[in-house]
Order: structure tokens, then sequence, then C-alpha cells
């Protein structure tokens, strides 16, 4: 495994994704399990791209339950369909929200928390198995560059479950 998570903050956004997947591989390479490789990731990523708050949620029958993350405690659990995270889950793609305040049913679990991005993982069956969740203290934090970057995290992720 890689000792160090290195990104040039001078790259541009996709070009630092690029590199953090390459680094995210070699840091989960020869590791079969899970929760270690996940909180190695979410560690990684916060202290990479210096996100507010980055984590997961596993599904578990009817609801969501904290994962591994690295950032202010978090909500533990989320019912499907409530939240951005549950409404990730339920329509099964990445839901990108500029302004938390603007999202009905928004679940604040930090008041600092002002933008996020919710990618949900899928296991070999199209189920979904667990969500990955990027809250920033800055309104708009998110755009295209970061869905793209983060579903690759997600695709990385997702090879983990196997
Ligand atoms: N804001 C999320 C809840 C999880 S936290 O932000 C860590 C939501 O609305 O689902």
């Amino acid at each position: 495994m890689a000792e160090n998570f290195i990104i040039d903050q001078d790259k541009s956004k996709s070009e630092q994704y690029a590199e953090a997947l390459l680094q995210l591989e070699f840091l989960v390479d020869g590791e079969p399990n899970l929760i270690a490789n996940i909180s190695n990731v979410m560690a990684a990523l916060k202290y990479g791209f210096h996100f507010f708050w980055v984590g997961v949620y596993f599904v578990n029958q009817d609801e969501l339950i904290l994962g591994p993350f690295q950032g202010p405690v978090a909500c533990t659990r989320i019912k499907k369909g409530r939240g951005v995270c549950g409404t990730a889950w339920k329509e099964r793609k990445t839901l990108l929200v500029p302004n938390v305040d603007e999202f009905p049913g928004h679940i604040s679990c930090s008041s600092a928390s002002k933008s996020e991005i919710v990618i949900p993982v899928f296991d070999s069956n199209n189920e979904v198995k667990l969500i990955l969740d990027v809250d920033s203290e800055e309104l708009n934090a998110f755009d295209a560059d970061d869905k793209k970057g983060l579903e690759a995290i997600a695709v990385l992720i997702s090879k983990l479950l196997s």
C-alpha cells in the first residue's frame, strides 16, 4: 500500500481526481478487508482534497447506516428516500446539491455544511450497496469534474465489495 497520498493543488480538478484514483488503487492494493480499505480511502480524500466531511453510509434493509468517515460527527441512520443520501439511494443516481438549504428534506448533520454531492455505489448485481457523501462548507463547491471524479472513485469502492 502507499504510505502517503498527495494531490497537487495547482493542477486542474480533473487532473487531481486522476492522480487520486491512481494513488487510491495503490492504497487498497493487497488488503482484502472492506472497512479497512474504505477507512483509508475516506482519510485520503479528506486530507487530499480538504473536504469538510467525506464518508459512506451502508445500505441496511430499509435504511442507511453510517460507515467510515472523516469530519465532524454525523447522523447515524437515514431512511430510504430521506435527505440527499436517501434520495440518491432511491433514485440510484448521483445528486449534486449546490445549496443544501434549497434541497427539500435535506438532513443537516452540521450547520456548517453548505453544499454536497452524493454518489451511489453499486455491487455486481447493480444493487446500491453504499452511498458516498461529500460535504463542503462553501456554497456551490461541486461541479461536473467532481461528479466524474467521485463517480470513478465510487467504481473503485464497488470493486472492493466483491
Ligand atoms: N446531508 C445528508 C446527511 C448526511 S451528512 O451530511 C453527513 C443528507 O441530507 O442526506
